[in-house]
């Protein structure tokens, strides 16, 4: 297969120290052909079954072995601003605990803290290994953050037992690594920028007004967006979700801070999706210092209006295509749809807010899609990893044809 798609594309495969090691010379001879620029790292373990010249000639590329190595840059950071995507093949338990631990002791460990972009693990090891409660639960952290785990093959293993453990063909990971990519997608190229969360607006040091937004919905957008090729950037409110892979991530804490970090980013986009739940007032002097309650049975706040984030951008010319969400609790398809014509949207999604099992906090949500010609859609209770499919589902056919 001619992998195209793999041109130019940045590349970290990560080799730790498993008899598979040999294999990950030919997923990188592979890389190399296609046309990637391949940037292998080696722990020390994996030496023992490779030599880093093998990898080096292959990718024709300084291997990383070393944390304390002297050079200009500095090691784990550069790979982190170097790679598009990243595959560790094959992983050992010993990798994937500490992965999923966050411990640091050596340059690839130490790395893959670092990095922003897509990362895959393969792992190959004995049955039994795989199969332990410890290996298998450290799986389950690393794909509850995000992290794409290539399954092993069934067969016989170099220890001689039968069973699955063994690192899939070059194929696979190929494969894998293009999915990670987003290659061929549907929104290969589109830039796509996403609000999420809440906001927080000081009353003083230690007071806010605010909101119940996790930002499950709209970083299940951003996620969905890279899935299918894009490139995304999030706004987050404060919010207690894992960063989801590959997706930049500006964090923000007030309207006023979301406001400002949109508009740096929103001229350079396609698309723009506001499913933060901003806060349209704020306290209009917020004090510097905590407010004293002694002496006082009653407070009257003076609020004043926050700017219209989404609103903006719509009225821009030229703009991206702008989705919005309503957060209504009453007469949902009907107030969406003047919210709609209101900030000039292309796309609303209406959600009820005052059902408990969906709209704030929950894993799932009940929307229904208004298009700016009064298209309405009416989706069943779905995840919002689902929601996000129909939403992005509708705003990609409403990009202009030459975008992407
Ligand atoms: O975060 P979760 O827990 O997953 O919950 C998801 C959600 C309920 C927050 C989400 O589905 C949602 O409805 N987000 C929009 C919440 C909201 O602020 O709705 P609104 O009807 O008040 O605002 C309409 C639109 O204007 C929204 O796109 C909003 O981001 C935007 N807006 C609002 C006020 C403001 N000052 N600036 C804005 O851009």
């Amino acid at each position: 297969m001619a992998r195209e798609a793999l041109r130019g594309r940045r590349i970290v495969v990560a080799v730790t120290g498993g008899i598979a090691a040999y294999k990950a010379c030919d997923l990188v001879s592979a890389l190399a052909r296609a046309g990637a620029e391949v940037r292998v790292v080696m722990t020390r373990n994996a030496q023992r079954f490779v030599g880093p010249l093998s990898f080096a000639t292959l990718s024709g590329s300084e291997v990383s072995c070393d944390m304390w190595a002297e050079r200009d840059d500095i090691g784990h950071i550069s790979l982190a601003d170097f790679a598009q995507a990243v595959i560790i093949a094959p992983a050992t338990a010993n990798i994937i605990g500490k992965y999923a631990s966050g411990i640091a002791d050596d340059l690839l460990s130490t790395a893959l803290l670092t990095f922003d972009c897509p990362v895959i693990v393969a792992p190959a090891m004995n049955t039994r290994m795989l199969d332990s409660d410890a290996v298998q639960g450290n799986l389950r952290t690393l794909r509850e953050r995000g992290v794409r785990v290539v399954e092993p093959e069934e067969g016989r293993l170099a220890c001689g037992h039968v069973g699955p453990g063994r690192l899939p063909p070059t194929e696979v990971l190929l494969d894998a690594l293009e999915e990670s990519l987003g290659v061929g997608g549907p929104l290969s190229g589109v830039r796509v920028l996403v609000t999420a969360g809440p906001t927080r607006e000081p009353l003083d040091p230690v007071r806010f007004i605010s909101n119940p937004s996790s930002g499950k919905m709209g970083y299940a957008l951003a996620e969905e967006a890279v899935r299918r090729g894009a490139s995304a950037v999030l706004i987050s409110g404060p919010v207690a979700l894992p960063e989801p892979a590959g997706v930049a991530v500006t964090r923000v804490s007030t309207a006023a801070q979301m406001h400002d970090a949109v508009e740096a980013h929103a001229g350079e986009v396609d698309l723009f999706i506001g499913a933060a739940a901003v806060a349209d007032w704020r306290p209009a002097q917020p004090s510097d210092e905590k407010l004293k309650k002694s002496g006082r049975e009653e407070m009257t706040l003076h609020l004043t209006r926050t700017p219209d984030i989404i609103a903006g951008v719509a009225g821009w010319n030229p703009r991206p295509v702008v989705v919005g969400f309503a957060a209504e609790t009453g007469d949902l398809l009907a107030n969406a749809a003047q919210k709609l014509q209101e900030k000039g949207l292309d796309l609303i999604v209406a959600n009820d807010v005052g059902r408990a099992d969906i709209g704030f906090g929950a894993d799932a949500n009940e929307v229904a899609l208004i298009d700016a010609s009064g298209h309405q859609q009416r989706l069943p209770r779905m995840t919002k990893a689902e929601v996000a499919r129909a939403v992005l589902d509708a705003a990609q056919v409403l990009l202009p044809r030459d975008v992407g």
